[in-house]
């Protein structure tokens, strides 16, 4: 009999990794008495072109406050961090249209930096890094796919470079208060005393201002949710029908956080290939996608000293939607 062999790369391993991790977080997503999917699968390539849509709906505000603030305090933000060698390190940075509002700033500064931009998305990551090593050709660009944990992980093996951490757009808000304060603490354990973190947090406001940005009339927000129905049937041999399921989301002022799920529209089965199982939804039965938690700026405080930042300062657009605030890491 002729025999074969299949090398694996780093590549098909990671990928292999990835899939399963899907599988078993799915599983245990949908064996849950709430069921849910991790909004961190909302990002496949296709969810990360719907979330880009997102940003530029007229309803969702989070963004234009974000940019308004880089814009106008971004000198005061530099200034505050500096002219020390820097990585200027971003978790979840997206297309990084909002960080090349900074990035200018510092090469109008001549500071000596290099950018590490890290997202889940791998197009994302590489459309980054093409597009600023030819807008930017003087600025090291050293892009990372991986989770916020694996990036917190890699960073504390780093050069002695002052770091500049960007955690933009309220990435922090789709974490549960507890995750928040996980997350922020590998964060802090990972950096420095003196390095800074400027962190983009959306404020508490009126709740038809929030219920419209996670409802925008063109319906892309409920088709990112759905994306992620899409996303089983194709990467785990699933047979949901998107069409069954009707995107649901709205403020809860108890939780502080707009609540998003998927209801089924009709009692069913789904068969999933890659868990070898069928889950069984209820009629008007939630699958619960994401949390996005606000914050008041009390809140902003406390969350910083309680793990061990100083609040160096806030920056806000003129409505008060939105906070940047820029906290520095105190170690003894
Ligand atoms: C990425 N994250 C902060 C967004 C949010 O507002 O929670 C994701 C999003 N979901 C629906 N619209 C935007």
């Amino acid at each position: 009999m002729k025999s074969t062999y299949q090398v694996l790369s780093p590549g098909d391993i990671r990928s292999a990794r990835e899939h399963d991790e899907f599988a078993s977080d799915l599983l245990f997503g949908l064996s849950q008495p709430v069921k849910e999917i991790s909004s961190k699968y909302l990002y496949d390539d296709a969810g990360s072109q719907l979330f880009c849509r997102i940003m530029e709906l007229p309803e969702y505000y989070p963004t234009r406050c974000e940019t308004e603030i880089l814009l106008r305090h971004g000198p005061a933000i530099v200034e505050s961090v500096g002219d020390a060698r820097l990585n200027l390190v971003e978790m979840g940075a997206g297309d990084g249209t909002k960080t090349r509002i900074l990035i200018n700033q510092l090469r109008g500064r001549h500071v000596d930096f290099r950018y590490v931009p890290i997202d889940i998305s791998e197009s994302a990551v590489s459309e980054l890094c093409t597009e600023l090593v030819q807008e930017c050709p003087e600025v090291a660009v050293k892009g990372l796919v991986s989770d916020y944990f694996v990036g917190v992980d890699w960073l504390s093996h780093q050069n002695a470079a002052r770091n500049l951490i960007l955690f933009l757009g309220s990435n922090i808000g789709n974490f549960d208060p507890t995750r928040q304060v996980h997350f922020l603490t590998d964060l802090w354990n990972a950096l420095n005393h003196g390095d800074y973190l400027l962190i983009g947090m959306d404020l508490k406001k009126a709740p038809e201002i929030i219920n419209q940005a996670y409802n925008d009339r063109q319906g892309v927000t409920a088709a990112f949710n759905k994306n992620l129905l899409h996303r089983i049937n194709r990467d785990l041999g699933g047979d949901f029908d998107p069409d069954q399921f009707v995107y649901y989301s709205a403020w809860d002022p108890f939780a502080g956080a707009v609540k998003s799920c998927l209801l089924s529209k009709a009692p069913q089965s789904v068969y999933i290939d890659g868990l070898c199982r069928s889950f069984d939804f209820a009629l008007w039965e939630p699958i619960h996608t994401e949390s996005s938690y606000k914050f008041s700026v009390a809140d902003v405080h406390k969350k910083a000293r309680h793990i061990g930042f100083e609040v160096v300062e806030n920056f806000f657009d003129a409505r008060h939607y939105f906070v940047d605030s820029l906290w520095r890491v105190v170690k003894e």
